[in-house]
């Protein structure tokens, strides 16, 4: 059995802001195992970033606030680390790409001292010293893995120098270059240019293979998820609606909302998910009682409004939180 490397049991986490507290995370379930890629997807706003921010702890605290539940990282309770240990943690075994890769490069730092500086960390991590030289090298070879051009002159530029696509290939190199055996990536390629996407994809794709990275990776696009991950999560504002192999999932979806969000393909980004679903995802001021989803699923019955679904076992493994399977 492949250990369990992130376990996130009934995770709720809000913002209190000046209207009131936003109930964003709701019983948030999600496990990688070592090995696994996994995908999480569901509309604009529906709290993805807030996951993967709460299990780096790098929600802004306040307005964030973790209400209930639990981060394991391989057995170990993410929420109760000091500050240390959790920089430990973000250095050697979690690491992450976010869509903006200006949020994670350092405006005043050449790419070759960032890049520098956690390749040598990374050997430290692994009980090594390295030469000046073979620092040098490593990185190199790292950009030139991400398909980079010239990446002698690109570790001697800033990031404002680069574009959105070397950035994020830079993003990609420094994730790769850390021990990390966990990859959170967060719309790795959303503000990039359409062509350029698929060639980072796959490319991220072949490194973590090669690697053996398990990846969690979260984007708007279903092909993407289809074509990378082999187990995915579908989430509706704030809460896990449906678990299960990706194929399976996209054959047959199980879920009132699963099923709208997969007749939306490929993009699930703008006004609420168009053609598949009416409506869009609740005020987190006051979202609905019961089922959240239950103001715009045409299934919904007197219980949904009321109660909140578990998530209830289906065949094959498969796990969905609605009242329509109830045994
Ligand atoms: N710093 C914050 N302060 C207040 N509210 C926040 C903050 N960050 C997130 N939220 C709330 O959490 C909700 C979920 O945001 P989040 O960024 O996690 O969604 P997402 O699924 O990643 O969306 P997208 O697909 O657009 O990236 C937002 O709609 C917003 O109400
Ligand atoms: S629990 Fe009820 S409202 Fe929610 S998706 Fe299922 S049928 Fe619809
Ligand atoms: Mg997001």
């Amino acid at each position: 059995m492949p250990e369990t490397l992130l376990d996130i049991r009934n995770l709720h986490v809000g913002f209190r802001i000046f209207e009131g507290f936003l109930k964003v995370l709701n019983v948030i379930h999600l496990t990688v195992k070592a090995g696994e890629r996994v995908g999480l997807v569901g509309e604009t706003g529906c709290g993805k970033t807030t996951t993967v921010k709460s299990v780096l702890r790098v929600l802004p605290v306040p307005p964030a606030q973790v209400t209930d539940g639990e981060i394991n990282y391989r057995g170990r309770n993410v929420l109760a680390m000091g500050k240390r240990q959790m920089q430990a943690l973000r250095r050697h075994e979690l690491t992450a790409i976010f869509q903006d890769p200006l949020q994670s490069l350092n405006p005043v730092f050449t790419i070759g001292t960032q890049l520098r500086d956690i390749v040598k960390d990374s050997a430290i991590g692994q009980g090594k010293r390295l030469s000046r030289r073979a620092v040098e090298a490593r990185c190199i070879e790292a950009l030139r893995e991400t398909g980079m051009p010239d990446p002698e002159r690109i570790m001697t530029n800033y990031p404002v120098q680069l574009s959105g696509g070397m950035r994020q290939r830079v993003c990609i190199a420094e994730a790769l270059s850390t021990t990390a055996q966990l990859l959170l990536a967060d719309e790795p390629t959303t503000n990039l240019d359409v062509t350029i996407q698929d060639q980072i994809l796959r490319k991220l794709d072949e490194l973590v293979e090669e690697k053996n990275t398990s990846v969690l990776m979260i984007t708007h696009s279903l092909g993407v998820v289809m074509d990378l991950t082999q187990r995915l999560y579908i989430m509706y504002a704030g809460t896990m609606v449906e678990e299960g192999k990706t194929e399976e999932l996209f054959a047959s979806p199980l879920h009132p909302y699963s099923q709208g969000l997969m007749k939306s393909v490929p993009k699930l980004t703008g006004e609420g998910v168009s053609d598949g679903i009416p409506g869009r995802i609740p005020n987190y001021l006051d979202p609905p009682a019961g089922c959240r989803f239950h103001p715009r699923c045409e299934h919904a019955m007197p219980i949904c409004q009321t109660e909140k679904p578990p998530l209830f076992n289906v065949k094959n493994g498969r796990q969905v939180a609605c009242f329509l399977y109830r045994s």
